[in-house]
């Protein structure tokens, strides 16, 4: 295999989520050569990976996503909002995480973007979209003359996720994860008060719209917590799939059309 070729192969590996050569929790791998049976195949000695437990601790999802909703309803502005996520103890990826990633922009910023999860680069740094599908999130918004630096709510955005910790090796949220953490995504658009949302990509569809399924939903504005709501390929799919950029550039000029219809 050629330089080229395996760097291909690199890259659509981390694509994957498969960015890191070690797993969260160290596993003792001579202990586990002592416990296999010499006949086992060697698959069988490989345990269930820890990252795979199921990430919603002692409560059940319903039971968080009602302490969450009660604590979301409780906080009156978002600094308080950012507390009491931060100290909601039902979501075991916040164990796992090494960042809250809250927020980034400006929250006068009339629109708000709601994307997935943090990846590698936002779990580092505490921020949204800061890898590779951030920066071309940026060129996206930069093409309809908006900025995460903008001081100026007409030009500015306003960015989020459904989920503020990094899920293990970059898997996709759980269904159970969505709808527990939901109250407090809903409560922050509430108190953002964005005229207009994106909802980048599947998950943010799920846990706002209640359904999945991009490719039919992209382009078909949708109500979130009473403002008009797009949903757009995420920017991690484009960069898997450019041929469907000229989507993504339909429904920034769809949302640029909004913007300036609306007062
Ligand atoms: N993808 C997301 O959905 N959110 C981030 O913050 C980074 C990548």
């Amino acid at each position: 295999m050629g330089y080229h070729d395996a760097l291909a192969m690199l890259d659509w590996q981390i694509e994957l989520g498969a960015d890191e050569a070690i797993l969260d929790a160290p596993v003792d791998r001579f202990a586990l050569e002592e416990a296999a049976a010499p006949v086992a195949a060697p698959v069988a000695r490989v345990p269930a990976a820890p990252v795979a437990a199921s990430p919603v601790a002692a409560a059940s999802a319903g039971e968080a996503a009602e302490v969450a909703r009660d604590a979301a309803g409780a906080a009156g502005d978002l600094p308080s909002l950012r507390a009491a996520m931060e100290g909601f103890g039902h979501c075991a990826l916040s164990q796992t995480a090494n960042s809250f990633v809250f927020s980034d922009g400006n929250p006068a910023a009339r629109v708000m973007i709601v994307g997935e999860a943090p990846g590698r680069e936002e779990d580092q740094q505490g921020k949204p979209f800061v890898g590779r599908a951030g920066q071309l999130l940026d060129r996206m918004l930069a093409a309809i003359g908006l900025d995460r630096a903008s001081d100026a709510p007409a030009t500015a955005v306003y960015i989020t996720n459904m989920l503020p910790w990094r899920p293990p090796q970059n898997r996709k949220p759980e269904a159970a994860e969505l709808s527990m953490l939901a109250p407090f995504v809903r409560r922050h658009i509430e108190l953002a008060g964005p005229d207009l949302l994106i909802l980048m990509g599947n998950s943010a569809c799920e846990g706002l719209l209640g359904r999945a399924g991009i490719t039919r939903l992209r382009g078909q504005w949708a109500e979130v917590a009473g403002r008009p709501a797009i949903p757009m390929f995420h920017p991690a799919y484009l960069l898997r799939r450019p041929q469907d950029k000229a989507h993504a550039w339909a429904d920034l000029l769809s949302l640029q059309s909004r913007l300036r219809s609306l007062p």
